[in-house]
């Protein structure tokens, strides 16, 4: 018996830092069809996905929420599991980076670098952008923020280990300039070879000192390794590698595609290949990095109040509609939009009305006309080898579209035949059929033709749709069927009972349910809202600030203002010196809660006049951008009044 071919996709692992949002799912359910695809094509397929836990982020978001990093990271785990449940993700395995065996080999590959001399141990001075986890130098640093976030970089100065990246430089330029499908898009390659591999590559610090959540270098505990020299090996110590145990990375290494965001296709198309070479292993078959996904606004982020859930999503309108609009709608490579508008009008016509009505249309008159039971087709007619040749053909070029990675041209293929089926019925009028016995047998013709045209449409949608592929086969009464059987059009049963079930997609009132989401998406903004900080005022000197008089001052007297409902006016005690101060404050207190009150005076300020009374100076306070909430600064202890604050 011959061995099945094997095939192997990897999605990045995620930082297990903040909720998934759409643009994360997107690149796991990507990986999904195209895992599924190949399962139904017939390989062996390994699909790895998990998390990448260790890092200076984690450590500091676990700090603030005062548990440890290792419970910070399984309760988010634990809800990215739950995600790609919801999103039907059918992965072989899930790696966290957090899991001995890999904590262990990762430990291993460090040693054996250094061992033999790619890795050294020097000493580093940069600018380190935390939320990147990347170390930048004075030219890479953007106006003080990282080239690549945008958020600001600290100065860091650590001993740390380096890997001779320069080492492996040529060979790497050489394999990528001799494997044209090595990295994908092609464009991306160029940006790889042109602006890091051909100017120079230096050496990657690939440890540090300045926090412990990572995985320790053996020889040297004071130091963790680099969390992406860490997260990167995860693609081969999931298959065992360095185990002892390597059956599986025997098996399925080299990967046939690494599937990434562009935004980290130079970690795995300069940093991975070397750590590979250096190892004497084989490098990937592929590196595909794909776009980003982007909200009406550009792209999604927390501030913005822009990210898209697709918890909600899932929620609202299933998982098969995310994953359609997903695979679907973003060329696969570039930069593509999500917009709840055309969602929804996407999943009205091509999911309800396109693929929907065929289903119910095709079940109903077998209903109707056939009790059910799905005719023989008998009564073959010319008319018929268009829409046969359609079915036979799709599979080959789902196929080829899927080996190109190109998703939404597979899914056109399906649509493409979706289509012809439902012009198919127009050309063939059922109905006017059904009006003359003489045609019955034409009549179960023309719907076995539609049932069987269901059957492969159904088969290849198990890749991308696998919820509504098992609809329609509930509907038809038929299993699941194998890749051979797509390569003949008889392989539905006569005689099988259909049962009309309810619209495997309902039609959606487009204006309501954008409404609903929109009331929706305001909630949640109002309720993640962080207070955006005032802008800080132009920089002073320590003379323009000796300028203000602070002074301690107790509050002895306080009424209203007649007829000003916002002041109260305050005598305050300064050192014997008593003031008459108006302040702004009557909303927000009574004024028997002041007296007795040690607060700040700016006592150097020029009088004024406040409704007729004279204000001697002004009292500190603290509010909230929109004054909803005030209090003046107060002194907790009983200094002296006329003390000055400095
Ligand atoms: N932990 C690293 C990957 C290590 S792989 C050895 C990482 N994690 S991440 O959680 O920040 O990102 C995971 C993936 O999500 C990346 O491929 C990234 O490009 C992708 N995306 C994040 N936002 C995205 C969009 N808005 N659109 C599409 N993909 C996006 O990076």
């Amino acid at each position: 018996m011959c061995e099945k071919k094997t095939f192997y996709i990897t999605t990045p692992i995620y930082y297990p830092s903040a909720k998934l949002h759409i643009g994360n799912t997107y690149t796991t359910v990507a990986a999904d069809a195209i895992a599924r695809f190949k399962r139904l094509n017939g390989y062996d397929v390994m699909f790895l996905t998990g998390t990448d836990e260790h890092g200076q982020k984690i450590q500091r978001l676990a700090e603030t929420k005062g548990v440890t990093p290792k419970a910070y990271v399984d309760e988010i785990v634990a809800g990215i599991q739950e995600l790609w449940k919801m999103m039907n993700i059918s992965y072989d395995k899930f790696i966290r980076t957090t899991d001995d065996y890999h904590i262990e080999v990762v430990q291993k590959i460090f040693k054996q670098l250094y061992d033999q001399g790619d890795i050294y141990k020097g000493s580093y001075e940069g600018w380190y952008c935390t939320p990147c986890e990347s170390f930048w130098t004075d030219t890479q640093v953007v106006n003080g923020n990282c080239p690549d976030c945008g958020r600001p970089v600290e100065k860091a100065k650590e001993e740390a280990y380096f890997f001779k990246m320069s080492k492996y430089a040529d060979r790497l330029i050489e394999y990528i300039e001799t494997h044209p499908e090595f990295i994908q898009p092609e464009s991306r390659k160029n940006e790889m070879l042109n602006n890091f591999l051909k100017p120079g590559l230096q050496d990657l610090c690939v440890s540090r000192t300045s926090f412990n959540w990572g995985i320790p270098v053996s020889f040297d505990e004071k130091h963790v390794v680099y969390v992406w020299i860490d997260a990167l090996a995860n693609y081969i110590t999931a298959l065992g590698y360095g185990t002892g145990n390597e059956d599986a990375y025997k098996k399925y290494w080299p990967a046939d595609v690494h599937l990434v965001g562009k935004d980290i296709i130079r970690f795995h198309t300069i940093y991975w290949p070397i750590m590979l070479m250096a190892l004497g292993q084989e490098l990937p078959k592929q590196v595909f990095g794909h776009g980003w996904l982007l909200v009406d606004g550009g792209k999604m982020s927390k501030s913005k109040g822009n990210v898209v859930d697709p918890v909600v999503l899932v929620n609202h309108f299933g998982t098969d509609a995310v994953r359609y609009y997903l695979l679907h709608e973003i060329p696969f490579g570039a930069d593509g939009l999500f917009n709840n508008e055309i969602f929804i009008k996407k999943i009205n016509s091509d999911l309800a009305n396109d693929l929907g009505n065929l289903v119910s249309r095709t079940t109903a008159m077998i209903e109707k006309y056939f009790d059910g039971a799905i005719p023989a087709p008998v009564a073959k007619e010319e008319m018929d080898n268009d829409l046969i040749n359609t079915a036979l053909n799709a599979p080959a070029k789902v196929e080829a579209s899927i080996n190109d990675l190109k998703i939404p041209e597979a899914l056109d293929t399906v649509w493409n035949l979706i289509g012809r089926a439902n012009k198919y019925i127009d050309e063939t009028t059922p109905w006017i059929l059904a009006k003359d016995e003489a045609k019955k047998e034409r009549l179960g013709t023309v719907l076995y033709n539609l049932v069987e045209s269901l059957r492969i449409i159904s088969t290849l949608l198990s890749a991308f749709l696998p919820e509504t592929s098992e609809k329609i086969n509930a509907q038809l009464n038929i299993e699941l069927t194998t890749w051979n059987s797509l390569s003949a059009f008889d392989g539905t049963r006569a005689g099988t009972k259909v049962q009309k079930g309810e619209a495997i997609f309902p039609r959606i009132d487009v204006d309501a349910k954008i409404e609903e989401l929109n009331k929706l998406r305001e909630e949640q903004v109002k309720a993640n809202a962080v207070p955006q900080m005032q802008t800080i005022k132009e920089e002073i000197t320590i003379d323009d600030f000796e300028k203000v008089d602070l002074r301690v001052v107790k509050v002895i007297e306080c009424e209203p203002v007649k007829k000003a409902n916002k002041l109260l006016k305050l005598k305050v005690d300064l050192g014997g010196e008593v003031r008459q101060v108006i302040s702004g404050i009557a909303k927000y207190y009574k004024p028997e809660e002041l007296i007795g009150k040690y607060v700040i005076l700016v006592a150097n300020l020029q009088p004024v006049k406040l409704r007729g009374e004279l204000s001697q100076g002004m009292i500190l306070a603290a509010s909230t951008d929109d004054d909803s909430k005030l209090f003046t600064v107060t002194i907790p202890g009983d200094l002296p009044t006329g003390s000055t604050v400095r």
